[in-house]
């Protein structure tokens, strides 16, 4: 009797749960979809959280508590309103961050090329403007920013051989084809530009990732301190009151502007609004490139000082060692082509 009935259960079972299953899946939904999370939101629509299918209109959602006298309801919606607020104003445009990076050819390039492409990649809306100091564009620099994963543009000008000595003003030829390109580029706006902000990004500068934020919010030049330059860990502006007054400085204090390269930024409004503002190779002492740039587009009053009022470096003028090449072979002895 007991087994007859253990039989009979078993061949019940399998009939049973087939019927079960048939009233369950509903032949006009799709297969739900079982992926790893699935996603049984109550105020999806289905029953299995499905989407609702098109043309198929969505069925008003219930009210989670609470009767149709609206009480308790609007309470729900009060604590719904409080737990998820209005979505805020997209904010403003960041501006954008343009980078001018004179650079040569030179065994170190790649390395340091590749140290800096690693920290601007870590800089949203960064627009590299890479100028080969060449009579054209390099394979190597053209391969390497072909793979960089940044925005950029790759611009050449080579430096006329009466400039090309010791003691005189470096990358002069290559900062103007930068700024000369943010003018083309940027000259249907010269009253209202897109926001942005340019500076000088020597390849063999150390950047901290705060520099930028600081920067980004320029409004005409904005000014920070440089380390390891001019013969002294650092140089900075001194501020007082929010004001730049003078230079903390090793090497002519009495310069208009006793900065390095690496220590400002300018706004993309003031290099439109000063179309001729340059680096000049005439009459331009050594030492004063920064000094007679700035001079045509500021004073010192308007700066403005960044990194807390000039008290924080974040930015180093480092210098790469000369590599030893000494055991180079003169003629190519490798099976093998590698760049370097
Ligand atoms: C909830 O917020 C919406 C719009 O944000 C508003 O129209 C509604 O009156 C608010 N409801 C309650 C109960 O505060
Ligand atoms: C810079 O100094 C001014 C004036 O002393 C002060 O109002 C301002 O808060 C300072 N800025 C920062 C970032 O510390």
């Amino acid at each position: 009797m007991k087994s007859l009935l253990f039989s009979r259960f078993f061949i019940l079972l399998p009939w049973v749960l087939i019927v079960i299953i048939m009233i369950d899946v509903d032949p006009r939904r799709p297969a739900p979809h079982l992926g790893p999370h699935p996603h049984f939101s109550r105020y999806a629509g289905g029953r299995w959280g499905a989407a609702p299918r098109p043309g198929v209109p969505r069925p008003a959602l219930l009210p989670r508590d609470g009767g149709p006298d609206g009480g308790p309801q609007r309470g729900a919606e009060q604590a719904r309103n409080r737990s998820q607020p209005p979505p805020p104003q997209p904010p403003p445009p960041l501006p954008t961050i343009y980078a001018i990076t004179p650079t040569y050819s030179r065994p170190v390039q790649k390395a340091e090329l590749t140290r800096l492409a690693n920290t601007f990649r870590q800089v949203a809306q960064l627009h590299w403007i890479l100028v080969e100091d060449a009579a054209g564009r390099s394979e190597l620099v053209s391969r390497f920013l072909a793979r960089a994963g940044l925005p950029s543009t790759h611009l050449h000008v080579p430096t006329p051989r009466r400039y090309k000595r010791p003691g005189l003003p470096r990358a002069t030829e290559q900062r103007n084809a930068g700024l000369a390109w943010l003018r083309q580029t940027h000259r249907h706006e010269p009253q209202r530009p897109q926001p942005g902000v340019l500076f000088f990004a020597d390849d063999d500068n150390t950047y901290s990732l705060e520099l930028f934020q600081e920067m980004r919010t320029t409004r005409k030049v904005s000014v920070w301190p440089v380390g390891l330059v001019g013969g002294r860990r650092y140089e900075r502006p001194l501020v007082e009151n929010g004001k730049v007054v003078g230079w903390y400085t090793g090497w002519r204090a009495d310069r208009p502007f006793a900065i390095d390269m690496a220590g400002f930024a300018v706004s993309l409004q003031v290099i439109l609004s000063n179309p001729k503002a340059v680096f000049k190779r005439r009459g331009s002492q050594p030492g004063m490139q920064e000094s007679d740039f700035l001079k045509q587009i500021t004073t010192v009053e308007e700066l403005e000082p960044k990194a807390n009022n000039c008290t924080k470096v974040l930015v180093w003028h480092t210098r790469t060692e000369k590599v030893n090449l000494a055991n180079e072979p003169k003629y190519h002895l490798d099976t093998v082509k590698i760049e370097v």
